[in-house]
């Protein structure tokens, strides 16, 4: 990844209402599972971690906040966990909806049930089964896609509130993001294996930078991905598509989560879904972070 340009700005000319889904015009959701490369593969990594943490926490009920193709909420599905998996992008969804159609008649599927949900009007969105969730998850580096047009990050800390919300006292939420302190500190990311996302089909990541009255405020990066067999599969030899994230750094997001939970929450950071030490030699890609709800 190289940050090839870097814009500093004053102030953001875009609207404050209306936050777009970038996924919209469905050219990421169409490679999405060539992005992250093999699924087992991908899933493998963290599995074992998520599946014996969940059973620690006694979890069964598990929503997912950011389903995308479905990645994550099969590998739980499969696991036995009674899932509600959400999305706020129907181009996403199209393709969790597909896995769930095809494998319809395994009990566990046909149990799967799938929504589509806003961060932001979640409650309205979701029904939350009595207390709340025994775990919410949002994986994938998802949370970071939600901007900061307003400047002043209600935005994030309503959608943040939300998904708290969904999660029953004693239940657990597992959030992360990429380890964004190390990429705005040196201009590129960790050397070390990228969990979610290692297409060897991946030719290009471009790198822009957006800064507002002197802070890091949006990152976007542009994807071109080679799509092989790309005829059969009618899709462009080459795919090209652009997301934004907001760059949340680890310790304002720590100090957001614990906003969300009103303070009623123990709270762990996890390095690539290794126990983390600030200051370590391995540098990790992403943080995760596990917030238990205490009342
Ligand atoms: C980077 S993808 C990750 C998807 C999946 N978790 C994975 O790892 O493959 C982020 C997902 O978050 C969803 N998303 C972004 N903003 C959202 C919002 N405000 N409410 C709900 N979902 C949102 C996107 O539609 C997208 O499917």
């Amino acid at each position: 990844m190289s940050v090839d340009s870097v814009f500093r700005t004053r102030s953001l000319g875009v609207p404050s209402e209306g936050l777009p889904d970038q996924y919209a015009d469905g050219k990421a959701a169409k490679v999405w599972e060539l992005y992250i490369g093999d699924i087992q593969s991908r899933t493998k990594e963290y599995k074992s971690w998520v599946v014996s943490l969940l059973k620690q926490h006694g979890v069964r009920t598990v929503l997912d906040t950011a389903c995308g193709t479905g990645v994550d909420s099969i590998m739980l599905v499969e696991e036995g966990f009674n899932m509600v998996s959400a999305d706020a992008s129907d181009k996403m969804l199209k393709y969790a909806l597909k896995a769930r159609w095809d494998r319809r008649r395994e009990p566990a599927f046909d149990q799967w049930v799938i929504e589509e949900a806003n961060w932001l009007s979640l409650s309205e969105d979701i029904q939350k089964p009595g207390a709340g969730f025994d775990a919410v998850i949002c994986l994938g580096n998802s949370f970071a896609h939600l901007p900061d047009f307003k400047g002043d990050q209600s935005d994030q800390k309503l959608a943040l509130r939300n998904i708290a919300s969904m999660v029953r006292p004693g239940g657990i939420m597992i959030i992360d993001h990429r380890n964004y302190d190390y990429i705005l500190e040196t201009g590129r990311a960790p050397q070390g294996k990228n969990i979610y996302y290692k297409s060897d089909l991946t030719q290009d990541i471009s790198t822009s930078v957006l800064w507002v009255n002197n802070k890091p405020h949006m990152i976007t990066l542009d994807y071109t991905i080679h799509v092989p067999m790309a005829t059969q599969q009618n899709l462009p030899e080459v795919s090209k598509f652009r997301l934004s994230y907001y760059p949340h750094r680890l310790e304002s997001f720590s100090a957001l989560l614990k906003e969300a939970f009103d303070g009623k929450m123990q709270h762990n950071v996890f390095g690539d879904f290794q126990t983390y030490v600030p200051g370590q030699s391995q540098v990790p890609c992403y943080f995760i972070h596990v917030c238990k709800r205490t009342a």
